[in-house]
């Protein structure tokens, strides 16, 4: 099994798979972060800007940092607007106080929690916004929890892989509000596949275990009457939000 570390680095390959078959965000996430348009936002792990480009058009500025070269050539072609730079969330290549909001999308529980609260406040202004979102499966779609149990099989039942690493206190930062937002998506059975094969238990997988792990994936969906015998379904989706504030110091 591969440790936190590689699982991390398992985006440095790819880039157009992970733009492609990866799920959005709804609007209502960028509304629960930023209800106002501001001056400077950035988007931290921003991937392929699969959350940033909600974030155009809310900010005079919209800055992507992001530590992986493939992902950031895609977000590049695609939203040639936004400020991309090559960074981690533990080194922020902005200087102090330039910020009004940081947004971190499906990446938070990638980054070294106090060395990237401590970056990220340092680039806030005082009071500024921190918004930390993650999608998960719908805890009622009981196929979609199966297949993220052969993702993630040491994850409780009731708990998700990645939201569990947000708590209510983060150092430098006071709790303002969590926005849990229903949402759903029609997708075809073989891009739902392709969507797992972007995960990064499956990406550090070798090939036979891999393989073992899509097997899974395809017995989950040929047994249960909502997928089996069906090219697409609909996918119900939850993201979660939380916002905070950065402490006045
Ligand atoms: C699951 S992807 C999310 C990408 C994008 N935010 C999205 O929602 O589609 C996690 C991202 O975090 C990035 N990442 C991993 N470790 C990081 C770190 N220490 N600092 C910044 N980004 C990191 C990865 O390269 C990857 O692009």
């Amino acid at each position: 099994m591969a440790d936190h570390q590689q699982l991390a680095k398992s985006f440095e390959g790819i880039g157009e798979d992970y733009d492609r078959y990866r799920p959005g965000f709804p609007v209502a996430a960028a509304d629960a972060i930023l209800p106002d348009r501001v001056d400077a936002v950035l988007d931290l792990g921003a991937g392929t800007g699969k959350f940033t480009e909600l974030l155009v058009g809310r900010a005079d500025r919209v800055i992507a940092v992001e530590p992986s070269v493939a992902m950031l050539d895609v977000l590049r072609a695609k939203l040639p607007t936004v400020e991309a730079l090559e960074g981690g969330a533990e080194q922020i290549p902005l200087p102090g106080g330039s910020m009004d909001a940081v947004a971190v999308a499906q990446a938070f529980h990638w980054f070294d929690r106090d060395a990237a609260c401590a970056q990220i406040r340092r680039v806030l202004v005082p009071g500024g916004t921190l918004g930390l979102l993650w999608n998960h499966s719908d805890p009622e779609c009981s196929w979609d929890r199966a297949c993220h149990r052969v993702a993630h099989p040491a994850v409780s039942d009731s708990a998700d892989a990645t939201t569990e690493s947000a708590a209510d206190e983060l150092p430098g930062f006071v709790f303002d509000h969590r926005a849990e937002l229903g949402w759903s998506e029609r997708i075809t059975r073989e891009d739902y596949i392709r969507r797992w094969l972007t995960v990064s238990s499956f990406l550090t997988a070798d090939d036979d275990t891999r393989a073992g792990m899509v097997a899974e994936l395809d017995s989950i969906l040929d047994a249960d009457p909502a997928t089996a015998g069906r090219d697409d379904f609909t996918l119900p989706m939850v993201t979660d939000v939380f916002v905070y504030r950065a402490d006045a110091a």
